[in-house]
């Protein structure tokens, strides 16, 4: 926001506050959802990360070090300066001095949370109905625990899948009678009203009209409980066999299906948000937790959704997507896929074997099988790749040519050119085709293959590189200098006009690191040689690269991937070049001082080292003056 729109804003709430708002817990916690802390606070003040947390210098108190502190996965910030803490309201509560009525409606404004949506939840006469159906489905529960207690063919039912007393209570399984009133009889004991048993969705109105029956009969219960420890609604299954074998509350103003995810009220209490698998089913859950897997969670009877996608996010770090291994789960797997990668979240699938559900799969399997699965979960390529080669018969030439056409497709998404060649050459090992062929499919036809190189410095030597081998360049170059050739080269990579900024500050030759050097080679020369040319692709450069075998791909594929976050590019580049320079100059001045020594150690000077010694010490004093310059516009200390 500006600062005229700020201030048009804070004149409205004026008004606002005039008015008595209440403020509802579920436009707090849909606030708390919707805005990311550190992106509210970047508003304000500079942050940089620094470990799990941010860190910049404290909005409340003057300071020259950042001790001002913002946790993401907390959803909370603090300053270790001067003690001032807590969540995105009281931030905002306290950096646009407000009181916390208008702090919520600032950000709901800010973050376009339509009020409206809540206002309805402002009515008490609506929350006082919500109120209402809580207890109808909390007494129902109660009523249904009981009957399980009381049914010895159902407990038997459950027995039979292996699930006992405890989780029995953890989950509050329960049993529907197989009768058409006993929960309608029972809640109008207690007192409840036929409109709202039925608002609840317990029970349907007859056809004709002349009353009502119970909707959940000879049924396992399985209460559907929302992270706040709420009863929200009920699945049912059928004891045995019978259709539907589901069955579900209906959507209610206390119940969106879409919106819920099954056991994430277990999850709430008792994971670490280290990881959570999503998987089909209710008994998958309870199956799961009964094992050990105390981390899972269903979606309701509906297909997988983005609000479940987003509630998935919050309470794990890690996602895995456990489905059915049918067809219908494969299919369900790649949309769930779809849709946490909408919330930037790259997902695992747990692939079970033949036609399983994970409570099938870790009934007969175990939990220790379970877990080597998860913990050999596919990546989204990984897992695309599996599918399609289940889809083709590699046997036959023709399935063949269109699983590696199909392959190399997906390939092309990935940015990384060291994980394409990895896949490249897993696509080249189980098809036969040579890698050759199917970079050009992924590359164009300007690919050739590295895998030689790749594989020997890489892959086959993963466990054999170490990455504190200290390279003779590496030993004598300072990690700012690299960082700033690697950023130039990246930037040059990007767009021709950094390239055109940049050579006119820097030649070849003042490029330091090896491997930059022979990128800078390539970059320099293919602009040159392609005056067209608007940017370079990552498939060109790495052919120009092959055949050098002593590159270390490590340091390439950093400079691929690079993510150049900054405000003001050209003040970066400034600052590259600068240190680029400052580090020539540097090495420059130690052959110099080397030379010196070397000649002032000479016991009969001729005239020449006289001379010669003379003009090296004038050039080390401009050097110094030079160096020192550089010095103070990087804002360095002497050294
Ligand atoms: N489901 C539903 N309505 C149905 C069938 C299924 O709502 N008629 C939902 C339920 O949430 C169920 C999930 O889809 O838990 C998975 O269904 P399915 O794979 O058919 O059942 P299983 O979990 O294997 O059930 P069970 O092991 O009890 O046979
Ligand atoms: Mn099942």
């Amino acid at each position: 926001m500006s600062n005229i729109e700020r201030v048009h804003y804070l004149m409205s709430l004026l008004k606002v506050s005039l008015m008595a708002y209440k403020i509802n817990e579920e436009l707090i916690e849909k606030i708390k959802d919707t805005v990311n802390i550190v992106e509210l606070v970047s508003r304000y003040v500079n942050l940089k990360p620094s470990g799990s947390n941010y860190v910049g210098l404290c909005p409340f108190h003057n300071e020259k070090t950042p001790s001002f502190t913002v946790s993401e996965s907390k959803n909370l910030f603090h300053c270790f300066g001067c003690g001032e803490g807590g969540d995105l309201i009281s931030f905002v509560m306290k950096i646009e001095n407000l009181s916390f009525v208008e702090s919520v409606k600032l950000l709901a404004d800010m973050y376009n949370i339509p009020l409206e949506t809540y206002d309805k939840t402002f009515n008490e006469e609506i929350k006082k109905e919500k109120d209402i159906l809580y207890k109808i489905n909390k007494e129902a529960a109660l009523f249904y625990i009981y009957k399980l207690r009381k049914t010895p063919k159902a407990l038997e039912y459950l027995r039979g899948r292996n699930i006992d007393h405890n989780t029995i209570s953890k989950f509050g399984l329960g049993y529907a009678p197989n009768s058409w009133n006993e929960i309608y009889d029972y809640l109008k004991s207690k007192g409840y009203q036929d409109s709202d048993i039925e608002k609840a969705g317990l029970i349907n109105r007859r056809k004709d009209n002349t009353g009502y029956y119970d909707k959940f009969r000879n049924r396992i219960i399985f209460p559907i409980i929302d992270n706040r420890n709420r009863i929200v609604g009920f699945g049912g299954r059928i004891l045995g066999e019978g259709k539907p074998k589901y069955l579900n509350s209906p959507d209610t103003i206390i119940f969106e299906k879409g919106k819920n995810l099954y056991g994430i009220n277990l999850v709430h209490k008792m994971s670490n948000r280290e990881k959570i698998i999503l998987v089909e089913g209710y008994m998958d859950v309870i199956s799961l937790f009964a094992c050990g897997i105390t981390y899972s969670v269903a979606s309701l009877g509906t297909a997988f959704t983005q609000d479940q996608a987003k509630l998935l996010k919050r309470y794990g770090k890690n996602i895995y997507i456990c489905y059915d291994s049918d067809n219908a789960g494969i299919k369900a797997a790649l949309k769930a896929l779809d849709i946490l990668e909408k919330e930037e979240v790259k997902a695992k699938v747990i692939v079970l074997p033949g036609g399983l559900d994970p409570d099938d799969f870790i009934r007969e399997k175990g939990l220790d099988e379970f877990k080597r699965l998860e913990e050999n979960a596919l990546n989204s390529i990984d897992f695309k790749l599996y599918i399609l080669k289940k889809k083709y018969n590699l046997d036959k030439l023709e399935e063949k040519i269109k699983f590696t056409k199909e392959a190399a497709k997906l390939l092309k998404i990935l940015s990384s050119p060291i994980e394409r060649d990895v896949y490249i050459d897993r696509i080249s090992k189980e098809t036969n085709i040579s890698k050759e062929a199917i970079g050009r499919e992924v590359f164009g036809n300007s690919y050739k293959s590295n895998t030689r190189i790749y594989k020997d410095k890489y892959i086959n030597g993963k466990n054999r590189y170490n990455k504190n081998k200290i390279l003779p360049v590496k030993a004598v170059l300072e990690p700012a200098h690299l960082k700033a050739e690697k950023n130039l080269l990246k930037l040059m990579i990007q767009n021709v006009d950094y390239y055109k900024r940049i050579k006119r500050s820097l030649d070849r030759e003042d490029f330091f690191n090896y491997e930059c050097k022979n990128l800078v080679n390539i970059i320099y020369d293919e602009y040159e040689n392609n005056p067209g040319l608007t940017k370079l692709s990552i498939g060109l450069i790495i052919n120009k690269l092959e055949d050098k075998d002593d590159i270390d791909y490590e340091i390439i594929d950093e400079i691929f991937n690079i993510d150049i976050v900054t405000e003001d590019i050209n003040k970066l580049i400034e600052d590259s070049i600068n240190t680029v320079n400052y580090f020539k100059l540097k090495i420059e001045r130690e052959s110099l001082a080397n030379k010196i020594k070397e000649l002032d150690l000479k016991k009969e000077k001729k005239k020449e080292d006289v001379e010669e010694l003379r003009s090296l010490c004038i050039r080390l004093t401009e050097l110094d003056k030079e160096l020192k310059t550089h010095m103070q516009r990087l804002g360095k200390e002497g050294t």
